[in-house]
């Protein structure tokens, strides 16, 4: 079952004299102050500019290679006590909490992050610490909205949905987090008939991403899916009036706001096992829970901040004007294997 990792994406950007194959770690720079090694599955430009902004504030260079989480923790699996990488950074609970069990993180129980960040976001024992979160809502045509406002994820199995449906693939991890959530509220049987039901109500093959779904949404095709909050936040700010449109053609609705309340997943941050570089791993986290870098992760990501009280420049709702669900996080991993089976088992590919 192993599984082969496909070529890393090294971002050299970050890299000045220091590469993350160079071998050594930063042994032989004491008086430096060194480097830190990110292997991340976040994919957005506002990381870049806050790994930058890090290394100008501290002297301390960012290397970083970026994949998906799946590989990266593969990746480490491999290289053992010889790996490079002294953070791992994931989009989702389900992955961070699987390089958990698997062994690969340290706890670092650090006090000020933990008192930081409220206690959902935070692993029990200080394994690894939320960075950013993000709402999985649903979009539909333009109009629908005000007659769904009490839609829920359970309602896209009904047959009045029958050829309306779009979906991307159930291979990507935002989907495996929300049927995982599902299975945690009602089991796994449920969710293989859910899944059934709703693959029956499909208007065409999963494909695309989140934003394409939207945007097939806009120009007609299929009237409702599944999408990232932040995805809609980018879109609404977006310097592409085509893709600005996309978003004014759709409602957006947060589900399940009757019931177990709307899923939302964090995006988290841990110190590595066999981390060369801690002390620097501890304040490259602790400077992402800034709040100036929280901030910027809201302004320029459109995710909800991890800690307390900052605002959103969108005109989606605000973590506290919605409810959400508050299942523990951590399932969402265990139940991810169960998520991917229930997928398979009702044809949703
Ligand atoms: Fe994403």
């Amino acid at each position: 079952m192993k599984k082969l990792v496909k070529p890393f994406i090294l971002l050299t950007a970050f890299v000045a004299g220091v590469s993350c194959s160079s071998g050594g770690g930063d042994e032989g720079s004491n008086q430096e102050k060194g480097v830190v090694n990110v292997y991340t599955h976040r994919h957005y430009d506002v990381d870049k500019e806050l790994f930058a902004r890090f290394d100008s504030l501290t002297g301390i260079k960012v290397n970083v290679i970026s994949a998906n989480a799946d590989e990266l923790i593969v990746k480490l699996k491999q290289e053992g006590p010889t790996t490079q990488c002294d953070v791992l950074i994931t989009t989702d609970a389900a992955r961070i909490n699987k390089a958990k069990k698997e062994g690969l993180l340290q706890p670092t129980q650090n006090e000020e992050l933990m008192k930081t960040l409220p206690s959902n976001l935070v692993d029990d024992e200080g394994y690894w610490y939320g960075i950013a979160q993000r709402a999985r809502v649903i979009a539909v045509k333009k109009g629908l909205g005000e007659s769904l406002a009490n839609l829920s994820y359970e309602d896209l199995a009904n047959p009045e949905w029958k050829g309306k449906v779009i979906m991307r693939s159930s291979e990507n991890s935002y989907n495996q987090s929300l049927l995982a959530n599902l299975i945690a509220n009602h089991g796994e049987e449920w969710a293989a008939n859910w899944v059934e039901k709703v693959v029956a109500n499909f208007a065409r093959e999963p494909k695309g991403n989140d934003r394409d779904q939207v945007k097939n949404i806009a120009a007609g095709e299929g009237e409702i899916t599944f999408v990232n909050s932040y995805y809609l936040g980018k879109m609404e700010n977006s310097p592409d009036p085509a893709t600005r449109f996309a978003f004014t053609n759709v409602d957006v609705i947060y589900p399940n706001q009757q019931s177990t309340g709307t899923f939302v997943d964090v995006s988290a941050a841990a110190v590595t096992k066999y981390a060369k570089n801690k002390e620097n791993a501890i304040a490259l986290i602790q400077f992402l829970l800034s709040k100036e870098s929280q901030q910027l992760i809201a302004d320029k990501n459109f995710e909800y901040p991890a800690i307390e009280g900052m605002k959103l420049k969108s005109s989606l709702p605000t973590l506290a004007e919605f409810k959400r669900d508050t299942v523990d996080i951590e399932l969402t991993g265990e139940l991810n294997a169960a998520a991917v089976k229930a997928f398979d088992k009702g044809g949703w590919r």
